[in-house]
């Protein structure tokens, strides 16, 4: 363990030589049993600072809803997190926020806070898109299968042990899976203690095309989706929640404003779009150049950013609509051979669905 705190800490020396007099954030999240606390309280003994629990943050009672319970790293209360921590460390001044104690089931004293030069937030989901890249350095801890079971069978009731197996370590899996958590992280395995990605390399960065076409591969009639189906735009909300966004200045003035929570870029070469997170560049080839490196990118219409896009993305994220629907600009005809395709699910209804993913083969 001290092999793994050494490495952490010389990376963290690293980010404050190149930030200096700047406070640093560290993320820690991880799978349950991989050492998320035992880490967090190492490094703030060492380092000093703020240390935040994701576990002072779980949901109330009444916020418990199932829909709650259903939504992918829903079962902790970001939203609190996020108004009560993140929100004052960016201000620098002293705060306090709620705990939440699980046995009283309610939030039982406050916490006062003063500005620090380091803050860890350790546990799962303290990566949530919600808090949109807050933290400066982000840590994965992971373990293997056999050792994860070992560890919470030593400190858990049989009871909470099944718990974990069927509900707490799907969650989590969930949460890793749509978010690509580990993918934006400096990943360790606590089993051994090794680095499992090379130091200090930050995820290569996704760019993709996110579309949903009709059997004859219809996008728009009229500067308009040609069809209404409801909650056929979720996956198009999700993917690109926390990510850059870039479309044609049509698609753009269909919307009419920046989406929330996104970085939006907007292709014209006749209109000026600048708002907060929002600006306007003349070619593709720009848009992607000043797109954040650390986010993944959605190429996201029309026809003619999707005709260039086809021969640069990674992968391509489409909504097959099982109707043939009258339209006026088209997806472009592609090389099937060189993505692999898989279906991710399908969705039934009065006009039925497909979310597929294509990705670009090696
Ligand atoms: N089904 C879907 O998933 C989906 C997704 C997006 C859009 N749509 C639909 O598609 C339609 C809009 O698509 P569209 O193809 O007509 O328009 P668009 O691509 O959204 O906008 C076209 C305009 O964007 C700018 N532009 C696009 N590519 C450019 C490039 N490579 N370099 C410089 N500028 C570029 C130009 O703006 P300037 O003229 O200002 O220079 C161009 O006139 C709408 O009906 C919309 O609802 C559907």
């Amino acid at each position: 363990m001290f092999d793994l705190i050494r490495n952490m800490i010389n990376l963290i020396s690293d980010y404050q030589k190149e930030h200096a007099d700047e406070p640093v954030t560290i993320a820690i999240d991880g799978m349950c049993g991989a050492g998320k606390s035992t880490v967090a309280q190492m490094l703030h003994e060492r380092l000093g600072g703020n240390l935040f629990h994701m576990d002072d943050f779980f949901l109330q009672p009444g916020q418990r809803t199932p829909e709650r319970l259903a939504e992918v790293g829903g079962n902790v209360d970001y939203e609190r997190f996020a108004k009560e921590v993140i929100a004052n460390l960016n201000r620098k001044e002293a705060f306090s926020y709620g705990v939440y104690d699980c046995k009283k089931q309610c939030i039982s004293h406050q916490v006062d806070v003063n500005p620090a030069m380091i803050n860890i937030i350790e546990g799962s989901y303290s990566m949530h898109p919600y808090f949109d890249d807050y933290a400066h350095i982000l840590f994965f801890l992971s373990v293997a299968l056999h050792e994860q079971g070992k560890r919470l069978r030593e400190r858990n009731t049989a009871e909470q042990m099944e718990r974990f197996v069927s509900e707490w370590i799907p969650k989590e899996n969930q949460y890793f899976e749509k978010f690509d958590i580990r993918n934006k992280c400096i990943c360790f395995d606590t089993t051994d203690c090794s680095m499992v990605s090379p130091k200090g390399v930050k995820k290569k960065q996704m760019v993709g095309l996110i579309v949903a076409y009709s059997k004859n591969r219809a996008i728009g009639k009229d500067g308009q989706i040609p069809w209404r189906i409801k909650g056929e735009q979720k996956r198009f909300r999700e993917l690109t929640t926390g990510n850059v966004v870039i479309m044609g200045r049509r698609s753009y003035e269909e919307i009419g404003k920046p989406l929330p929570n996104r970085y939006t870029i907007v292709v014209s070469n006749t209109k000026k779009f600048e708002a907060e997170n929002c600006t306007t560049v003349g070619s593709l080839k720009e848009a992607l150049e000043i797109a954040d490196k650390n986010k993944n990118v959605y190429i996201s219409g029309g026809a003619g950013l999707y005709r260039e896009a086809i021969d640069i993305v990674d992968k391509m994220f489409i909504t097959e609509i099982d109707a043939e629907i009258d339209g006026d600009t088209f997806f472009p005809e592609f090389e099937e051979k060189d993505f692999l395709r898989e279906v991710d699910c399908y969705v039934d209804g009065e006009i039925p669905y497909t979310y597929v993913t294509y990705t670009r083969k090696e």
